[in-house]
């Protein structure tokens, strides 16, 4: 047995560790192997790595010049209006609705006022400003750059535009003869009434996010028992558990 032991420990011994033991950097830990002692190393200056060579600068940034531009980095058609119709409809009604008028169902439950795109600051923003928001974000508005890649952000701008456009649109819009009927008839057919698709008002809850409309006020914060003010738990609070345990029936108390 002692034998046996011994032949297994000068084995082991023997084992080699090459993979354990061979030089390699620790992420976030510095290094002497390179002069600025840092062992992540920045990119090869004057190279680029693939897929990260953004040379249509204003598809990828919506920036010309350091200024928002204006106009579609490719042509619009009507595939890339339904694509943006889509995406808009899946990442931006919850907050702005189906028809941007900044009433959607979050907004409707309390979250931060959110512009109407129907306002002549917003109709008259280059196309640039909208990428540029969706991004980078705006304010309250997370942004939504790893969610929508760059052609998708493009083609929500393109529906954005045209959901600007169809709030003021007039018979003089579209060819001569081509029959516009008012939406309120199309809601009536629909079976919906008249003016289902009028402005619509948001309910109090909105504004405030609380029943009677006063601002949310957090509750005090409850002491946790087992902490006391110097970190250890003690008499004092010993006692808050014991008072807790007895109002509750005293169930707590007596696992305690
Ligand atoms: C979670 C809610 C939310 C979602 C989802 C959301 N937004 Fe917003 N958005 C906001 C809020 C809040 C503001 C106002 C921000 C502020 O002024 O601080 C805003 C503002 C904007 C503005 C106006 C910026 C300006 O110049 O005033 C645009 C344009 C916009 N959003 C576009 C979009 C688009 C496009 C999407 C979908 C990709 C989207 N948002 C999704 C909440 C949202």
């Amino acid at each position: 047995m002692a034998a046996a032991t011994t032949i297994l420990l000068i084995s082991g011994l023997g084992c080699r560790q090459d993979m354990h033991d061979e030089p390699k950097f620790f992420p976030q830990r510095g290094t002497d192997f390179y002069a600025d002692g840092r062992s992540a190393r920045p990119q090869v200056a004057d190279t680029i790595a693939r897929n990260q060579l953004h040379a249509n600068t204003y598809f990828y940034s919506g920036f010309i010049d350091g200024k928002e531009g204006d106009g579609m980095p490719f042509p619009v058609t009507m595939k890339v209006l339904e694509r943006g119709q889509e995406r808009f409809n899946i990442y931006c009604t919850p907050c702005h609705s189906r028809v941007g008028n900044g009433m959607g169902m979050i907004v409707d439950r309390g979250y931060a006022h959110v512009p109407d795109y129907h306002t002549p600051r917003l109709e008259a923003a280059p196309l640039g400003h909208f990428f540029n928001v969706i991004s980078n974000g705006y304010g309250a508005m997370p942004d939504y750059a790893a969610q929508i890649a760059p052609a998708d952000r493009w083609a929500i701008v393109a529906y954005i535009k045209a959901l600007q456009l169809s709030q003021k649109a007039t018979q003089a819009d579209v060819p001569a003869g081509t029959h516009v009927e008012p939406i309120s008839s199309i809601a009536e057919s629909e079976g919906l009434p008249a003016n289902f698709a009028s402005q619509w008002v948001l309910p109090p809850t909105a504004a405030a996010g609380t029943p009677d409309n006063q601002p949310y006020v957090l509750p005090p914060t409850v002491p946790n028992p087992g902490i006391t003010p110097s970190g250890v738990a003690g008499a004092s609070s010993a006692a808050v558990v014991t008072k807790r345990a007895n109002a509750s029936g005293g169930t707590t108390a007596a696992k305690q």
